[in-house]
This record gives structure tokens, sequence and C-alpha cells, in this order.
């Protein structure tokens, strides 16, 4: 390859690696960041209930842009309803509310965005002639819809998402939406959309609780509220089998922005190598964790310190050996290794040159300070471990049994 050659490739795998510089030029196979959430709108597969205000103080015009709102969460070929030869695919049901709710629509009514479309105005056309607006009672049929409809069904293992629509927020003692809205977002997300109203008595600051954090929006925002709802749909899609920790930017801050990456810590002790076929069996393309980054190595160390079985000092396998000639990290079964790039952990004097320490252990070297680096050890020696997997998501469908 001439030289010039070579650096037009170069500069085209830079491009479509997104800016991430890669060794190989030509491949983005080796991109080198941690895993962010899937992000195809295409193949969502969410089980969500809209809960809409259809009291007086919503208006016409209000429920028109509810309407207008729902129809746009969904993009073209993107699959409503259940379909028989594809589990990727997102139910909708609306309920209304003022004074009593009532399911609209339920999880089956819609089979495509099209028809969605269609019947969402008539459905939406008119305000009722009620003045109450009891936010509990729309919550409550919603919980109720997707208990019967969605919790212990063949979609249980389904992401579960409600989005209110209202203008007003009433009601106290048995009225009260908040401890409800509680109880419900132990297994179901709640995003808020505010209605025609400047933040009158707080009206904002009380949906804000009864939110998921992150997931309370406006509907001053018009299309960015759409794109606003639909990266929160994507974001609910992703989450951690049973028992995995879904790798956050901080592990002390619970909302801060979470990878597509599940880590789980295993506390019996093995070698390297019977600890990466275990990973292997603990979940279907699990593998021994990598540590791309500094962050990511300090969440796993976070997420092992929060594991009392694991004692200090804290040591732990991680998915990295040594193989002709570079030490590289473990992938999904079936998938290359990539060789270890810029950022390194190695502790003071490591790697050490061995031909029998080939290796990755986290070593916490010092009582004094909770850190932990790389070093490398004795493939016959035993220790606990870190397994990852990637999240179910909209890019990584995972089955009941999965989880
Ligand atoms: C939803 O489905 C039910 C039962 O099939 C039906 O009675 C109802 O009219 C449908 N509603 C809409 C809005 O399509
Ligand atoms: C959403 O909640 C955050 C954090 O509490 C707050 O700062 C923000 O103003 C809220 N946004 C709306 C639209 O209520
Ligand atoms: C930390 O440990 C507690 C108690 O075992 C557990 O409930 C929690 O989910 C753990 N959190 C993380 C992120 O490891």
């Amino acid at each position: 390859m001439t030289s010039k050659k070579f650096l037009l490739s170069f500069l085209i795998g830079f491009i479509l690696c997104l800016g991430i510089p890669v060794i190989q030029a030509s491949s983005c196979k080796d991109s080198y960041v941690d895993r962010v959430c899937g992000e195809d709108q295409t193949n969502l597969w969410l089980d969500i209930v809209c809960v809409v205000d259809n009291s007086v103080g919503m208006t016409n015009a209000g429920l028109a842009s509810v309407a207008a709102s729902i129809s746009s969460l969904f993009v073209d070929g993107q699959q409503l309803g259940i379909q028989p030869n594809n589990p990727r695919t997102t139910r909708i049901g609306i309920v209304t509310y003022n004074q009593e709710a009532q399911v609209v629509a339920d999880l089956n009514n819609f089979t495509s965005v099209d028809e969605l479309t269609n019947k969402v105005y008539s459905i939406l056309n008119k305000v009722s002639t009620s003045q109450d607006s009891y936010l509990h009672s729309g919550l409550e049929a919603a919980n109720d819809l997707l208990e019967q409809q969605s919790f212990n069904t063949a979609r249980g293992h389904y992401q579960k998402l409600v989005i209110v629509y209202t203008s007003e927020y009433k009601g106290t003692g048995p009225q009260d939406p908040l401890p409800l809205a509680m109880r419900m977002k132990q297994t179901v997300s709640i995003a808020t959309v505010a209605y025609g109203q400047d933040d009158i008595l707080g009206f904002l600051a009380e949906l804000t609780k009864i939110a998921t954090p992150g997931y309370n929006f406006t509907n001053e925002n018009g299309e960015n509220t759409i794109s606003e709802l639909r990266s929160t749909m994507l974001q609910v899609n992703c989450y951690c089998p049973n028992g995995w920790f879904q790798m956050r930017q901080s592990y002390a801050n619970e909302n801060s922005f979470e990878y597509g990456v599940c880590l789980l810590p295993v506390t019996i002790q093995a070698t390297w190598l019977a600890s990466k076929f275990s990973c292997r069996n603990h979940w279907n393309k699990a593998y021994l964790v990598n540590e791309y980054t500094q962050t990511k190595h300090d969440y796993v160390l976070q997420v092992v310190r929060n594991n009392t079985a694991f004692k200090q000092p804290y040591t732990y396998f991680i998915g990295l050996s040594y193989v002709n000639g570079n030490w590289q990290w473990e992938q999904p079964d079936g998938m290359d290794p990539i060789v270890v790039q810029n950022w390194n952990d190695w502790n003071p004097g490591f790697p050490t040159a061995s031909s029998t320490a080939t290796v990755g252990v986290n070593v916490q070297t010092s009582p004094s300070s909770m850190s932990t680096g790389w070093q490398n050890t004795r493939k016959d020696l035993a220790s606990m471990y870190v397994c990852e997997v990637a999240s179910c998501d909209s890019t990584n469908y995972c089955t009941a049994e999965d989880i």
C-alpha cells in the first residue's frame, strides 16, 4: 500500500469509527469504547401505557397535541402489537382520566403505527365535562392494565413504561398519586409530560416526584419533547438480566448515564480459564470483564466492593491474557479478542516478563488505598472474578429464559 493510500484508508477508518482512534484503520470491529445502550428505535420491545388527562383544563387543543405526540413516538417500520415472527415489538395502550379513569385502548388494540395514527385522534378528540383530574385514578388503571396484560404473561420480561400527559396535579389522602407512583416505580418506569400551565403552585415539582428521575418533561418543547420521549423509550428498554449490575457513569449517582453493559461479580474461586467458561455458562455470550477505560475499571471495583464476599486486599480476575506477544481482552464467544490499547492500569512493576504468569488479575496493593490495578499472574492460581455481558436492549433482544 502506498503511504497516501494508507493515510486515506486510515482516515476513512477513523471517520467510520466516529472519531475513535483505531489501530487497524480499515476495521471498526476493534472500537475501543464502553458499550452504550442500543439505539435502534425500529426494534424497540416495550409495553407502554399512555395516561392522558381529559379534564376540562386540558382543552381540546391540548388533547389533539397529546394525540400528535403519541403517534409521533414511533417511526416508520416500527412493529406494534404482538407479531408471530418478531419478538421485538412495542405495545401501546391508552388510558384517559378525569375524576375516574377509562381504558380507551388496551395493549392489544394497535397492531401497526398506521392504525395507531388513524385512531388516536378520534380517541382523544374531546375533553370530558369534568373539572376534576385525579392522576391517582389514571395511574391505577394503567397499573391494572399492565397487571392483566403484561406482567406474568409471555411479555412479562418486557420493560414497562407509563407516560403521563397532564395539565393538573390533584389529590390528597386516598387520591394522592405519589404513594401509588412510588410503588409502581419498583417495576415500571414513569415519564411525565406537563401541559399548558405556567408552573402554578409547584405543579412541575409535584409531577417530577411522580416521574422516574430524568423522565420529567413539559410540552413546551414541541419536537424536542418527542425526541426526549423517544430516547426515554430506548433507555427504558435497556436493562440487565436478574442479578447483574448495569454500569453507570457514576456509581454514586443512580441517575447518571447508563451504559449498555451488565456486570456480575462471582464469589467462587476458580482458575482464569475456568472463570472464562463459567462466565459463558452464567449467561449466553457473557465473558470475563474487559477494562478499556478508567470509568469501567472504577465501576467494576465499586461493584466488587459492594459485595461482602470480596475481602481486602481485593483480588479478582478480569478478561486479560497474554497471547502471541500481546495483552488482549476477552470478547463474547465467537468474536476475536481485542489487543489492549492506549489506557492501561498496570500496577508498578507489571506486567512482569514470565512464561507462566499470562493472565490478568486486579489487585489492591495498599490497604490504605481502595484502588486496584492490573497484575499478571499464573493461570493455575484461583481467584474470584467478574463477568460482563451486553445489556438487553433494542439491538439485543433477550428471551424470558435469558433473564
Ligand atoms: C380495543 O379492542 C377491544 C377488544 O377487542 C374492542 O372492544 C375495542 O373497541 C378496541 N378499541 C379500539 C380503540 O380500537
Ligand atoms: C425535572 O427534574 C429536574 C431535577 O429535579 C429539574 O431540575 C427540572 O427542572 C425538571 N424539569 C421539569 C420540566 O419539570
Ligand atoms: C450493592 O449491594 C446491595 C446489597 O447487596 C444491593 O442491593 C445493590 O443492588 C448493590 N448495588 C450495586 C450497584 O452493586
